[in-house]
């Protein structure tokens, strides 16, 4: 009889994706739910889900559940560049806002910035924690202070968070700023002058380029695996002869490739790093979106000399408008802390107070649970689509985290010139051009994966792959 229910709960699941109702990527009801919906036992929907995965229909993914498999094989991914380059000057600025501009157009399809959905993100539980604070605290908003710019609530659960990723951060170190694109300015202004050299990862995410060039910095682009992260020996090679200032890095779910940087290298950028007094810049934004295992740590945990300065906000995770961040700025920060005073004074008190009270009341922790799991079967269906509808020459990235896509097309194809044709036909995407101070990725693109799939984005890419096919004849 047993036999005969989970075979039946296995035929009704693959019925239901053969029909494509159930779509790659998509994720099956959990086991518990699945249970009481058709009054079996656990054991019996378990059997019946191995057994959809012994047909290759689903894949089980640790301490996510089950997912409708790929439908085909996905294409290669794209190696790194093997050459180191020389320090550029960054001219992208001009550009990058032309293509911010053309993406933000109304009625144009958000495959471009890296926004999460709104509807993914805990907005009604937020007005309620600003109602709630608002009530409750009436100096909020009449009292001032030039020093104490903090929310003491707010840091004691940042530090708390950081345990879990081996970080241990103290209150003391602590800057909260106005998002994470401010805090990496202040870092940068912290620790170099016009002129000097920044090392990051190649390809990266261009606003750390935008700062670079807004500061009069140079770029030096480091070779990045885009499964295991930047080269740790090209970037020993780099900081060999003290011409490199500082290094500014994205180890965790970087943008624009999804790598995670695996943990020994950390350890080894970290401890190099310290050596040759190179201070380390380190954007953990997309950290608490890893879609496998525990939290990767950031470079931060392995830093014993207060040489790393940990930048993250909550923009993807909370809210994009909150404009909320912080740094844990490590010996740097009584500089960080005077230049955050100079740029803006402090951070909103009334949006620190909400957030710490969301964050207490176990709601932060809920919602990334929630976001990563979106997030990695959005992924996944983008990743499909791409390989069902791009041409086969394309190469595709394998994101461990975050929510971006990053293809190589063949040589023919001009990144830029796809955008203003595919823009023109209301669908977005980032340029690859973009993510470059020296003119690579001419031909590469990142799609945002941050939004549930619909047949809009379906036909979308499908569009997209059509306009890549036409450019390579
Ligand atoms: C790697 C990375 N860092 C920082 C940011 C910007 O964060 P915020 O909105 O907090 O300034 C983004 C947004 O796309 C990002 O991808």
């Amino acid at each position: 009889m047993s036999e005969y229910l989970y075979h039946r709960l296995a035929d009704e699941f693959a019925g239901l994706i053969a029909e494509r109702v159930l779509q790659p990527g998509d994720r099956l009801p959990s086991v518990r739910r699945l249970a009481t919906q058709k009054r079996l036992s656990v054991s019996t929907v378990l059997q019946a889900l191995r057994q959809l995965e012994d047909r290759g229909l689903v894949e089980a993914r640790p301490q996510a559940g089950f997912y409708v498999r790929r439908r085909g094989r996905l294409p290669a991914e794209p190696v790194a560049a093997r050459k180191l380059s020389r320090p550029t000057f960054v001219g992208v600025n001009q550009l990058l806002m032309q293509v911010l501009h053309a993406n933000e157009q109304p009625g144009v399809l958000p495959l471009g910035a890296a926004y999460p959905a709104p509807g993914l993100l805990p907005s009604l539980r937020m007005q309620r924690m600003f109602a709630k604070v608002a009530r409750g605290r009436d100096d909020l908003l009449a009292v001032g202070s030039c020093v104490r710019g903090n929310d003491e609530r707010l840091v004691r659960q940042i530090v708390r968070r950081s345990f879990d990723c081996g970080a241990s951060l103290s209150p003391d170190e602590i800057v909260v700023t106005n998002s994470c694109t401010e805090a990496l300015n202040l870092c940068l202004r912290a620790v170099a002058k016009p002129g000097d050299t920044i090392a990051l990862e190649s390809p990266t995410y261009f606003v750390l380029l935008q700062i670079i060039e807004s500061l009069g910095l140079k770029a030096l682009e480091i070779p990045t695996d885009p499964r295991t992260g930047i080269s740790v020996e090209a970037l020993e090679l780099a900081t060999r002869n003290g011409a490199v200032t500082a290094c500014l890095l994205i180890p965790n779910a970087n943008n624009p490739l999804g790598c995670i940087m695996p943990e020994e290298n950390k350890r080894r950028v970290a401890q190099l790093l310290a050596e040759r007094n190179v201070p380390l810049i380190e954007d953990d934004i997309y950290g608490d979106l890893h879609f496998e295992g525990a939290r990767p740590w950031p470079i931060k945990a392995y830093d014993t000399a207060g040489n790393v300065m940990l930048c993250s906000s909550f923009s993807k995770t909370v809210s994009p408008a909150l404009r909320v961040g912080y740094v844990a700025a490590g010996r740097y920060h009584a500089e960080v802390n005077l230049l955050k005073t100079l740029a803006s004074g402090v951070t909103g008190a009334m949006p620190q107070a909400a957030l710490a009270q969301f964050i207490e009341g176990g709601g932060f922790d809920r919602q990334v649970r929630h976001a990563r799991r979106a997030f990695a079967a959005q992924v996944t269906r983008m990743a499909d689509a791409v390989a069902e509808y791009f041409p086969a020459e394309c190469l595709l990235s394998r994101p461990q985290g975050g929510f971006v896509l990053w293809v190589e097309m063949p040589r023919a194809v001009d990144a830029l010139e796809l955008h203003r044709a595919a823009v023109a036909e209301g669908i977005a995407f980032t340029p690859g051009q973009l993510f470059s101070a020296s003119g690579r990725y001419r031909n590469c693109l990142r799609l945002n994966c941050g939004n549930p799939w619909d047949e809009r984005f379906d036909a979308a890419v499908r569009r997209l792959g059509e306009l890549v096919r036409v450019r390579i004849g």
